[in-house]
């Protein structure tokens, strides 16, 4: 959600009391104790260096968008765009340059490896033959063994961890414990935020518990600003990873002077600056040392951003590794 008008209005002030606020008003994560064990397995086996003693690089990609519960027992939530297209495709190109990666996302979006598959009702991309032989129509049959196999290769490999959220609070409560558990990685884990995270949230205690009654005339309703997290996940959760944000504006005229902001105000590497509708074909890259713009090769039919925007902040990485360790 957009939370105010135009580049100039202050960016949200976050402080350590809003912050503690939204986590103590939050709902405790139902799985943290799975999650915990999850990330341990994970970071154990990701964090041995590899044969040729360099360290292993790990990136958390976050992907789709938060919701805001109405009430407890949720009937209604306020959405936040995202197809999470931008996410797993990321997935795929981090995994192909050798990160092992933790896959933060909004349960139902889009999933890595899966990009190819039909749009067909998933039901119809099969033929029954009978019990024993149920076989992939053509012409999927091919898209269908590739993605089963990719996927199944890195997850053999113990190289993605997928871990799921629907709400602003399960977000941000597992985006911390990732990147406390991601901090003994130092530089070499890197944080790719690319999920879209509600601005506002109505606090757990002030939330009505059962579905709000429509009888009772139009609906009053005051939210709360979400305390943005990426200073204290700089500053504090993980302070040697290598961040990128991204920046989504509808308006082309403030995209990059916002990107800019968010650059110095939140410390990060890289923020990746976008457009709601032209997303899928260019994206900027913002750093300290200037702006490249990043398209799609449109000479191809199936390319997509991601490919050489991945590329490009792989080669940062590597920049940023080589100063951190010399
Ligand atoms: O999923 P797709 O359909 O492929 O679309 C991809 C995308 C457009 C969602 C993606 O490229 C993108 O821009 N994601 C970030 C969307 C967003 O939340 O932008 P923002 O300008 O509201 O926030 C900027 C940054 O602050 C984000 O990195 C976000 O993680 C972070 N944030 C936002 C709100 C908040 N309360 N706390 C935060 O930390």
């Amino acid at each position: 959600m957009a939370s105010q008008s135009g580049p100039e209005a202050a960016e949200e002030h976050t402080s350590g009391a809003d912050i503690q606020s939204f986590f103590d008003s939050a709902p405790p994560l139902k799985n943290s104790l799975e999650i915990t064990d999850k990330l341990k397995e994970f970071l154990d086996k990701n964090s041995i260096p590899t044969r040729d003693g360099r360290a292993n690089r790990v990136v958390c990609v976050t992907s789709g968008g938060t919701t805001v519960p109405l009430e407890q027992r949720c009937v209604r939530y306020i959405d936040n765009f995202s197809s999470g297209h931008r996410g797993a495709a990321s997935t795929e190109y981090f995994l192909k340059a050798g990160y092992a990666v933790i896959f933060l996302y909004r349960r139902g979006t889009c999933q890595p490896f899966c990009r190819s598959l039909p749009d067909d009702p998933f039901l119809e991309c099969f033929k029954f033959i009978d019990k024993s032989h149920v076989k992939v129509r053509e012409p999927h049959s091919e898209a269908v063994k590739m993605a089963i196999s990719d996927h199944h290769n890195v997850i053999e490999k113990g190289l993605l961890l997928k871990l799921p959220f629907t709400t602003i609070f399960e977000y941000l409560q597992m985006l911390q414990m990732v990147a406390t558990s991601l901090s003994v990685l130092g530089p070499h884990a890197m944080f790719y935020l690319a999920a879209a995270v509600s601005d506002f949230y109505v606090p757990w205690k002030s939330m009505a518990e059962h579905k709000i009654q429509s009888g009772s005339g139009p609906l009053d309703m005051s939210l709360v600003q979400v305390p943005k997290m990426l200073a204290v996940l700089r500053k504090e959760w993980a302070p040697f990873a290598y961040c990128i944000s991204f920046k989504l504006e509808t308006d082309k005229n403030i995209l990059l002077k916002k990107a800019d902001m968010a650059l110095s105000k939140y410390k990060m590497h890289v923020v990746v600056a976008n457009e709601l509708l032209t997303r899928k074909e260019e994206v900027v890259v913002v750093t300290g040392d200037g702006k490249v713009s990043v398209c799609r090769d449109k000479t191809q039919v199936d390319s997509d951003v991601e490919d050489p925007l991945i590329k490009l902040l792989v080669e940062k990485h590597s920049i940023h590794l080589e100063d951190s360790c010399s």
